[in-house]
């Protein structure tokens, strides 16, 4: 232990305090390349002999985690391990490092395979979320404002709303990315070091794509973190209303669709019951990794320049946070998949709670020239009447609020059927982004591109990081 020759020994309890062995599981494989790319550089740059960098990489070959001993971190650990096997002269190692810029490092590249996974998650439930909505561009559902029917629109549009929202998601995670693949490492303590290191050699090898490049910048700064579970947070309270509709939709007050009983749970009481109990478990769970977003932002708030050990308390955090937004993308791709839509019932449901008021005062505009406050007065009026209006009714009303009947200024009985029928309200709304199925035809082509385009971005991405990955393994195993 680091401590030990000058501070001497602690109890237990303090050291369980001070450790962070538990969370060091995430970053235990990047520790090992960080060493390795730290080494490679060390002896290139002459700083340590090949002879002392070989053994050392032999040592931190295959190296599992369950070979490790005590130590407050696991970078002490390692080093500990390293000493154990290779002598003082593993000591090495650490030569123009310290923790602070090799944790950053880890959690770095920990980070961007996790967001290289969830990306992928991510696009997948898209993918999902399209291909329906390209099967129902027909399906008519009541579309919903306050959670009342409010007009009829169909369920291609709607689901292409979340689309939509999860493709910003997407673009967010990527763009956090940019920021989170950058090189600590070399920065050592906070303060640079005085050995001839090069750092874009350790960054090149770990396939990072650049520097944080101010050092006591680079040790100091969680925000990659915070930018990461801000991201996460955000997509999760998109998933959360997907979710929400999930139960919402699947009430028999609503029966608009069935969950698969893959992704359902029943009751230990009443046997009758099917809970959408993942469903529920994503919206409640986006609570936790919003919590998760302000833990690790009050966490960095006000901490003062550089390395400050509150840090470590940041990273679970940021583990936590990425698990439960990852699984949730993951379930929510499963119900969406398997789920059943009732499009009978929905398309009842677009005709109850008169959805078509809107259409018929539009209509009214259209043929009579009504301002479209009076329309709106007429049909308000009609509403009111509780009943499937009539020209009667209709010619009645208006002649009372707009002093004229509708059916004098060429408005007929089968213009009131189509402003009635919300098959041919939905046809109608034709402008760019609405419901009509010829738009949202023309929506879900764009979409499949954009996921196309994301996909060979993200195969890019991974491609680099792996090539790098791939020749530093065997770059370390030359020098053996
Ligand atoms: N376990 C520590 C963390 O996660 C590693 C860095 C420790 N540095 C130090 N100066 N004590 O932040």
């Amino acid at each position: 232990m680091f401590r030990d020759q000058r501070l001497g020994e602690i109890s237990q309890d303090v050291l369980d305090y001070l450790s962070s062995r538990a969370a060091d599981v995430r970053i235990f494989e990047a520790d090992l390349l960080v060493d390795k790319a730290h080494l490679i550089m060390l002896q290139e740059q002459g700083l340590i002999s090949l002879e002392i960098c070989s053994k050392i990489i032999a040592a931190l070959d295959g190296l599992k985690i369950s070979d490790l001993g005590e130590g407050e971190d696991v970078h002490e650990a390692i080093e500990s391990y390293v000493l154990s096997r290779v002598g003082p002269e593993g000591g090495r190692m650490h030569t123009g490092r310290s923790r602070n810029d090799e944790v950053a490092t880890c959690i770095r590249l920990a980070l961007r395979s996790e967001m290289l996974d969830l990306m992928d998650e991510l696009l997948s439930l898209v993918q999902t979320q399209v291909t329906l909505a390209e099967e129902h561009t027909d399906t008519i559902i009541p579309g919903f404002t306050h959670t009342q029917h409010a007009q009829p629109t169909t369920l291609a549009h709607h689901l292409l709303a979340h689309v939509d929202a999860l493709l910003r998601d997407l673009e967010r995670i990527e763009d956090a990315y940019k920021r989170v693949n950058l090189s600590p490492l070399g920065a050592a303590a906070f303060a640079s070091t005085g050995f001839a290191i090069d750092r874009f050699r350790t960054c090149q090898l770990l396939g990072f794509d650049g520097l944080v490049e101010n050092s006591m910048d680079a040790v100091s700064t969680r925000d990659f973190v915070l930018e990461a579970l801000a991201a996460l947070s955000i997509l999760m309270i998109d998933l959360s209303r997907m979710a929400e509709e999930l139960i919402l939709w699947s009430t028999s007050e609503f029966g608009y669709l069935e969950l698969d009983n893959l992704f359902a749970s029943t009751s230990s009481i009443m046997p009758q019951k099917k809970n959408p109990d993942t469903a529920e478990l994503a919206r409640g769970k986006t609570g936790s990794v919003i919590g998760s977003l302000v833990s690790a932002m009050t966490i960095c708030k006000a901490l003062p320049l550089s390395y400050n050990r509150d840090l470590q308390e940041v990273t679970p955090h940021l583990w936590r946070g990425m698990d439960w937004a990852r699984s949730t993308v993951r379930i929510l791709d499963g119900c969406m998949s398997t789920l059943k839509f009732n499009t009978k019932e929905m398309e009842a449901a677009s005709k109850a709670g008169f959805t078509t008021a809107t259409e018929l005062a539009d209509s009214l505009v259209r043929s009579t020239g009504m301002p479209f406050r009076t329309a709106h007065r007429i049909v308000g009026r009609i509403a009111a009447l509780g009943q499937r209006p009539n020209m009667t009714d209709l010619d009645r009303i208006a002649l009372e609020i707009a002093g004229f009947r509708p059916s004098e200024r060429g408005f007929c009985a089968e213009m009131l059927d189509l402003a009635l029928d919300p098959r041919s309200n939905v046809a109608l709304r034709a402008n760019t982004g609405g419901p009509a199925p010829s738009v949202c035809k023309h929506m879900i082509e764009r979409r499949y591109a954009q996921i196309s385009g994301m996909a060979e971005r993200l195969e890019k991405r991974r491609k680099q990081v792996e090539t790098a990955l791939l020749k530093l393994k065997e770059f370390s195993a030359s020098l053996r």
